[in-house]
């Protein structure tokens, strides 16, 4: 292919199965997205704010664009959230996601959202896990058994070995049937699943919430809930945690302060939240704080930041031009 022929060349569109064909591990996904928090401590990233509505029958749409010179690459993504779907045969989180070159914008690849959207919040979560699980957590709870309510699982059991046990709790029992079906004995961890999101947290060392982000929160996880030296990962922003918990906490980390505060400010989401004590771009440069002791409760609000969306878009690019994998779209322009 010449240059003038490869400039003209139409996007690679990948599918879910393309993605998962390509073997790429959340721990790799993971060290992109610590890269990319690198460039961004450096102030070489431009990241604005995410679109965010709530839809008027519930379930919302979200856009997130961002730019990384450095990585020589750029990105959109559109998706929408709707917890109903699932009872339609629908995916909750739908989308996709749009990779242009830097220089000049081509768009180079059309991938499918809600797969690199998954891969990238389970980087996020061992990320955290990694650094601030206390020593020798051995116990997680889990709060909606989905895609997340499994990814986040195996990448907490990548990351902090010494994992052996899971309750996990959600709405509909079914779903919790699956889980344990599917997850028991998959990671070497015993798997039970419980009756009330009370039960799922009480005692464990690492909390993961991962159900509906709305309007109305649930606030189901009360300080006393929390056990000594656990670690809170919250997904569904601070939907399933109670003020008082989210004030009892030692440390408060995010992905992305910034985010996190314009979300407060014009979404009416994170109310709870008043400090964030240090968040990834801090983190990946080497200057923030971290666990302290033993003991600490300590809380962590996964925006999802189309950073994250574009460090992992860049590495599936990377590994599909080795694969040639996905379909190749004609040229948009004759
Ligand atoms: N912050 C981020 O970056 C990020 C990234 C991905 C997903 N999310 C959010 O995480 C949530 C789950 O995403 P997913 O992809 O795993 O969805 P999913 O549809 O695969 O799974 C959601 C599960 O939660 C269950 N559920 C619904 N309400 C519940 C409740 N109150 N308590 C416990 N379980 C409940 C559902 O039955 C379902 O099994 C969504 O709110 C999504 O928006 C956030």
């Amino acid at each position: 292919m010449t240059s003038e022929t490869a400039a003209r060349s139409g996007p690679r569109y990948l599918t879910t199965s393309d993605l998962e064909a390509l073997g790429l591990t959340i721990g790799r996904i993971a060290d992109v997205i610590a890269e990319a928090f690198r460039h961004k401590a450096a102030g070489h990233v431009v990241s604005p704010p995410m679109t965010f509505f709530y839809r008027d029958k519930g379930g919302w749409f979200n856009s997130m664009v961002c730019s990384i010179p450095p990585l020589g690459f750029a990105g959109c993504k559109f998706q929408a959230g709707d917890s109903t779907n699932p009872a339609r045969g629908l995916p909750s989180i739908q989308g996709m996601y749009i990779l242009c070159e830097d220089a000049g914008g081509r768009m180079v690849a059309i991938i499918d959202a809600r797969w690199l959207t998954a891969i990238r919040t389970a980087a996020v979560g061992a990320l955290f896990a990694r650094r601030e699980a206390r020593p020798g957590a051995a116990s997680v709870g889990i709060l909606g058994c989905g895609v997340q309510g499994r990814l986040q699982l195996q990448a907490f059991k990548e990351v902090v070995p010494t994992i052996r046990r899971c309750k996990a709790y959600d709405t509909d029992t079914g779903h919790g049937s699956r889980y344990l079906e599917e997850m028991s004995g998959r990671y070497g961890v015993e798997i039970e699943i419980v009756d009330t999101p009370e039960a799922a947290v009480r005692g464990s060392d690492i909390v993961m919430s991962s159900g509906p982000i709305a309007k109305a929160r649930s606030c189901a996880i009360v300080p006393e809930l929390l056990a000594p030296g656990s670690l809170y990962i919250s997904l569904d922003r601070d939907c399933y945690v109670s003020d008082a918990a989210v004030s009892a906490m030692d440390l408060v980390f995010s992905d992305d302060r910034e985010a996190l505060f314009h979300a407060k400010e014009h979404e009416a989401s994170f109310t709870s939240v008043s400090r964030v004590d240090a968040d990834l771009g801090e983190i990946a440069s080497g200057n923030a704080v971290t666990r302290r002791s033993a003991d600490e409760k300590i809380a962590v609000f996964v925006n999802g930041l189309g950073i994250e969306d574009l460090a992992a878009a860049v590495e599936v690019l990377r590994r599909a031009e080795e694969k040639d994998a996905g379909l190749h779209l004609p040229p948009q322009y004759g």
